[in-house]
């Protein structure tokens, strides 16, 4: 089995949660040579844990490394454009951590960069790998008719979680100017997608770039493209989301908000005639908890509500997995670039509504 050289671009919160612990399972396929991260507190507190041998303030130079066949980006969205392209043309494959982009030009110029290098480029939506979340795409190609669908996403901080649950090395030593950067571009990329705009719709397609592309992205593999977006709203300063989406025989309805409960009430729902499907997704910050498929359906004299949770495994790690047979085996992934391209493409739709 051929092992994959990894290395990570970001090396805070979510490499150390998330993916770290899944590649350092995953030690058959891959193992990490390199890291970067612009604060050298958490460069030295990440490597010095995981014993990893090479370490870069500046990821142009992590891509050029001989020993690093694949990278990971995980540093803020700001940048993700700009190091996917930088390590796809130095012939490395790609997990990029959503949202790929923030802009239709950056996507289309990875999309290009990416053909023309022939590696892989996979978007992190892991809750699309889930076993649940894959039984349910079989099922609903299955029904008869579907005439409800609904995805809702609401949860509290992150921080509310992750504080007593896990040890994060912070980057303290980070000086303002690098910080001011990331955010001044981060606006300049939004104002360039959905042009100049309030804050609060700016907030709102910060929040459809962030917890909602994993939303809309599995809505889109659950149910195909919306032919439309019937009206999207934000509230609240755009913490707060509603829309409806247009599947000519039915309505999909979207919904997130992030508030101040420790909790994480994630789901997608379909209603048929005679049966529901729901997927629920409890926070990917506390690893391998279950992902879970429940199934209603009607019986001869009521209903059989069936609890399916079809194997062990973080969706993280099995995320992984995929990258793996997607580079041995040449395969595009389903959450490839031009995937994530339509998800931007919806997003503006929704912004036009909120408008
Ligand atoms: N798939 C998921 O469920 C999931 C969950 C959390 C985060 N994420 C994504 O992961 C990415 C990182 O999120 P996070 O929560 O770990 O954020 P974070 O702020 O905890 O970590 C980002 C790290 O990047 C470093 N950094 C900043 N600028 C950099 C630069 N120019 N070059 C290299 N390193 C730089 C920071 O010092 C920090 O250590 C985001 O894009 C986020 O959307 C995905």
């Amino acid at each position: 089995m051929k092992q994959f050289r990894v290395g990570i671009v970001g090396c805070g919160e979510a490499a150390q949660i998330l993916h770290l612990p899944s590649l350092y399972q995953l030690a058959d396929q891959f193992a990490v040579t390199a890291l970067c991260d612009v604060s050298p507190v958490v460069m030295g507190g990440v490597g010095d844990h995981w014993q990893v041998p090479k370490r870069f303030a500046d990821y142009h130079e992590l891509v050029q490394q001989d020993d690093v066949d694949v990278v990971l980006i995980a540093n803020p969205n700001a940048y993700h454009a700009d190091v996917t392209l930088a390590a796809v043309e130095a012939g490395k494959h790609v997990l990029v951590e959503k949202p790929m982009c923030i802009t239709l030009r950056e996507a289309d110029a990875i999309i290009a960069a990416r053909q023309k290098a022939n590696v892989v480029v996979q978007v992190g939506y892991m809750r699309r790998y889930a076993p649940a979340f894959v039984r349910a795409c079989e099922l609903v190609r299955q029904m008869e008719k579907i005439c409800l669908a609904r995805v809702h996403d609401v949860i509290g901080h992150n921080a509310l979680i992750i504080e007593p649950t896990s040890r994060v090395i912070r980057g303290t030593d980070i000086p303002k100017d690098v910080l001011a950067e990331a955010s001044a571009i981060q606006n300049r990329l939004i104002v360039e997608a959905i042009g100049d705009a309030p804050a609060p719709i700016k907030s709102a397609y910060s929040l459809l770039l962030g917890l909602s592309s994993h939303d809309i992205s599995a809505m889109r593999e659950l149910l195909g493209m919306p032919n439309g977006v019937l009206y999207a709203a934000q509230r609240q300063g755009g913490l707060y989301l509603s829309a409806a989406f247009d599947y000519g025989s039915y309505v999909c309805q979207f919904e997130t908000g992030v508030d101040d409960l420790p909790r994480f009430d994630a789901s997608l729902e379909v209603y048929g005639s005679d049966q529901v499907l729901r997927v629920v997704y409890d926070t990917p910050y506390v690893r391998n908890l279950p992902i879970r498929l429940v199934v209603t359906r009607a019986n001869e004299h009521g209903v059989t509500e069936q609890h399916e949770h079809p194997s062990w495994g973080d969706a993280f790690l099995i995320e992984w997995q995929a990258f793996y047979d997607n580079i041995v085996n040449h395969q595009d992934p389903k959450t490839s670039a031009e995937d994530f391209r339509q998800d931007l493409v919806l997003f503006q739709q929704m912004i036009e509504r909120m408008r």
